[in-house]
């Protein structure tokens, strides 16, 4: 394939000011985005500003001959999501992808959740990647073009001790990042997640000091999924450490009980037909598995796996 070009694009990443959103920005703005940098500064839990983060990434940027501007707003806010969209199409006339990346950790265990944190952290990542994601889609929707990474995680996808808030957060944006490709689909919009794995601050204390994986290592994908050439929508991958994986929801073949009532004792005779993952088959919409499901009952033939 012809090598992917983002010329005369915008894009905003936002959370950029370190870790894997610098990576993502630069490698946006090499592939000829014009960049807005987004990111509060703040430490790992959030608190705090360091009001140079985002500068000194987009300083960083020009200073390689890309476009970039900074922008020092929180995400965690609608006025937030609102400034910043509002300063890209500002700052360069238009906007064509985000990557909704700005996060924040306040693990704790379940019987020890702090609603305060819970809810902040919710804020940074799930309403924040809305925040930003509706006026942009808004935006987008007028032109008949847009793309956006959301920033999953394995904590959301195959859930993680210790992360109810954090892990809940990546879990529902998701499914948020599936409206916006369902929604977006007949606007040339498309949505993707990735779940990322790399060494940042965030995961340094977690990974065993010979693992390298370099954030540099993720951010392709993501160029890949902000550019005109990928068709792809309404997907979740896992990239790290050289390795890229979809992830997927699958509804397995499983026990049809017909339409007579069903035991109790009926379900654990089943349970291991219900769990069987050898037929399978991905819906694309609540609409589609409502579809699979009166096929079913109206004795359609069985279902292959899809790919
Ligand atoms: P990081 O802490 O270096 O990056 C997060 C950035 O978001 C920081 O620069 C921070 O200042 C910014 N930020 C926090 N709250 C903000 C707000 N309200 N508004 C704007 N910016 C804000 O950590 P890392 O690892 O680069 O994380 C980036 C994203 O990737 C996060 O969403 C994280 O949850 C996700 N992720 C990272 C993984 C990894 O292996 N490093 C694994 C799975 C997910």
């Amino acid at each position: 394939m012809q090598n992917i070009s983002l010329l005369g694009q915008v894009a905003i990443i936002t959370g950029a000011g370190g870790g894997l959103g610098r990576s993502y920005a630069l490698a946006l703005a090499d592939a000829g985005a014009a960049v807005l940098i987004n990111d509060t500064g703040g430490a790992l839990d959030g608190k705090g500003e360091a009001r140079n983060a985002a500068q000194a990434v987009a300083d960083e940027i020009i200073a390689r001959g890309g476009r970039a501007t900074a922008n020092t707003d929180s995400v965690a806010t609608p006025a937030g999501g609102e400034a910043i969209v509002a300063q890209a199409i500002s700052d360069f006339g238009r906007l064509d992808i985000v990557v909704n990346n700005a996060g924040i950790l306040r693990d704790r265990s379940i019987g020890k959740i702090d609603w305060d944190d819970f809810q902040s952290v919710h804020d940074v990542h799930l309403r924040g990647s809305a925040h930003i994601s509706q006026p942009a889609f808004r935006h987008m929707r007028e032109n008949g073009y847009g793309r956006f990474v959301f920033i999953g995680s394995n904590a959301g996808t195959f859930g993680n001790f210790g992360q109810a808030a954090y892990g809940s957060a990546k879990g529902a944006i998701m499914s948020l990042s599936g409206i916006f490709a369902i929604e977006g689909e007949r606007h040339g919009i498309l949505s993707n997640v990735v779940c990322p794995v790399a060494r940042t601050r965030m995961t340094d204390s977690m990974l065993d000091d010979a693992l390298e994986l370099d954030p540099d290592q993720v951010s392709p994908l993501v160029v890949y999924l902000a550019s005109r050439e990928s068709a792809v929508t309404h997907q979740v991958f896992s990239a790290g450490g050289g390795r890229f994986s979809r992830v997927f929801t699958g509804l397995t073949e499983g026990w049809f009980a017909g339409g007579r009532p069903t035991a109790v004792s009926a379900i654990a005779d089943h349970i291991d037909d219900i769990l069987d993952t050898e037929q399978y088959s991905i819906p694309g919409s609540a609409a589609d598995e409502i579809t699979e499901l009166i096929a079913r009952i109206e004795g359609s033939a069985p279902r292959a796996n899809e790919s």
